[in-house]
């Protein structure tokens, strides 16, 4: 199987990290978040925001509504080139997906164990579509997924690192001399909000984020992108070699 898995919390590096090394190898780059996250600003357009409802178990919405929605609409992951995009009812949702009100619904979502079979599903068939090889990122891509993927690599951050650069990609300032400009109080805000968000998704019963007991694992706190890039693809090539 030539499958790279990459887990990890929120802004810990991954979809970066995921998409230099897929281009690197040759191999395709999936984003198992984005198709949790296409599902959940499907829901949100199409079966209103629930707000009362929602709480726990994705409660009112009900697991087998949102299934019929992403067969009907559809949600999908469409191979263009070397990546899967995420796609509702044919139109591409990669910059959507990325709104604060997704982000503030997706860990409720993703709890909801019919939505993970589906996804989970649509990753194996993806797989399949792209044979050179596939890096695949999420939560659990290297504990259920794709438990014998042959590289296994957890990320992890300190919370205020990962705060800082989720701040600085929406501000596209790119990092570097943001914590001068950051607003003190923007950025405890943030560091909430990922703490919730890794609250919610270590929790949960079903396929909670966790590091695969073969994993590697990686602190990226100091480590400047390309060095965290190099020892994947150095791992890769030792494995997969031959
Ligand atoms: O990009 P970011 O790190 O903010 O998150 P993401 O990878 O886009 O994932 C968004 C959400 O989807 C996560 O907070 C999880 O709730 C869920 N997710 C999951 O449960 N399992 C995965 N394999 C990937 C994402």
């Amino acid at each position: 199987m030539r499958v790279i898995a990459i887990d990890g919390p929120a802004a810990s590096g991954k979809s970066s990290t995921a998409q230099a090394v897929a281009r690197r190898l040759g191999w395709a780059h999936l984003d198992s978040g984005a198709l949790y996250r296409a599902i959940t600003l499907a829901v949100l357009d199409n079966l209103g925001n629930n707000e009362e409802g929602a709480k726990g178990k994705g409660g009112g919405w009900g697991p087998q509504r949102i299934i019929a929605l992403t067969e009907d609409l559809p949600v999908r992951l469409v191979l263009a080139g070397a990546v899967f995009r995420p796609e509702v009812a044919g139109v591409d949702v990669a910059e959507a997906i990325r709104s604060e009100r997704v982000t503030r619904r997706v860990s409720e979502i993703a709890a909801i164990p019919e939505v993970r079979h589906w996804v989970n599903v649509r990753q194996r068939e993806a797989a399949l579509d792209y044979p050179q090889g596939v890096v695949v990122e999420g939560r659990d891509i290297g504990t259920v997924v794709f438990p014998d993927a042959p590289l296994k690599v957890f990320l992890t951050a300190s919370p205020e690192e990962r705060a800082r650069r989720r701040l600085a990609q929406r501000g596209g300032a790119g990092g570097a001399g943001l914590s001068d400009r950051t607003d003190p109080d923007e950025l405890r805000r943030e560091t909430e909000a990922l703490a919730a968000r890794d609250h919610a998704d270590s929790n949960r019963a079903v396929a909670p984020l966790r590091a695969a007991p073969d994993a590697i694992l990686l602190d990226t706190t100091d480590l400047p992108l390309e060095e965290q890039v190099q020892r994947v693809v150095a791992l890769a090539q030792k494995r997969f070699s031959g």
